[in-house]
């Protein structure tokens, strides 16, 4: 059975103090008050993965996540972290091609495949982000888009590779916006990815892989969207900034 995974991404918010504060409170609540079997993912700044690793501790429920990471293995690429320094402190999730990466950053489908690959080879997690700006939505192209968006990144792997990613749907319009998506449109989207997948390496290995809603997910809007039956969680950006709003979120699950 798919995995049921609820991440907050914190971009770039917190300061050390602030950060170990959020992580200590977020970590209380969870275990006390989250129950069944979905995992909770804190994508913090780079800065802050080791300090909350280790409040987080050995937990089975709780890891940590980064918010990118390069695409080469080591050397001259000033500012960058690489996949093995991740692995190297025990950090098992990594965002990749969220649309802040390619919208400020250029960060495009080849790229993004490359990334991929790394961060598997380092038998890391992707945490693989995709989704629609708010035109290509009007236009009635955001199927189509998000389509191409996997195929560019994703469909390179084997079956066995593909089934170690988890897919983020994040349309632009709802990032940030206090927007969301209505329950229906994340569903409908979860379920054209899922086909996609399946139309490439099977209906079993399709439905092995979690597809986590994100954009503008409150504890007012949670439960509704984790209740589709193709929304595995969340990816949650300002309400994981606070960890009593965050962990009603995980309680939705
Ligand atoms: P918000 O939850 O703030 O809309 O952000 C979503 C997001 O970008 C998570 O990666």
């Amino acid at each position: 059975m798919r995995k049921k995974i609820v991440a907050g991404n914190w971009k770039m918010n917190k300061t050390l103090e602030e950060a170990n504060v959020l992580a200590s409170e977020v970590k209380g609540m969870v275990e006390a008050e989250v129950k069944g079997n979905a995992i909770v993912i804190l994508c913090t700044p780079s800065l802050f993965l080791l300090p909350v690793k280790n409040i987080v501790g050995n937990n089975t429920r709780i890891f940590v996540g980064a918010q990118n990471c390069s695409e080469h293995e080591s050397g001259a690429y000033t500012g960058e972290i690489s996949a093995a320094m991740l692995k190297s402190i025990g950090v098992p999730y990594v965002i990749l091609g969220h649309s802040e990466r390619r919208q400020y950053f250029g960060e495009d489908g080849a790229l993004l495949a490359k990334k991929v690959d790394t961060v598997l080879k380092h038998s890391l997690t992707p945490i693989f982000c995709c989704g629609e700006p708010l035109e290509v939505r009007e236009s009635n192209g955001h199927e189509a888009l998000v389509k191409k968006q996997v195929e560019e990144s994703l469909f390179h792997l084997d079956s066995s590779a593909v089934q170690k990613v988890v897919i983020a749907y994040e349309p632009v319009w709802a990032i940030g916006t206090g927007k969301t998506a209505s329950a229906q449109q994340a569903q409908d989207m979860h379920a054209v990815i899922r086909k996609h997948l399946a139309s490439k390496y099977g209906q079993d290995v399709a439905d092995s892989i979690s597809i986590i809603y994100g954009g503008s997910v409150s504890a007012a809007n949670a439960k509704e969207l984790f209740a589709c039956p193709d929304v595995d969680g969340g990816l949650v950006g300002g309400a994981s900034l606070k960890s009593r709003d965050f962990t009603e979120i995980a309680k939705s699950i």
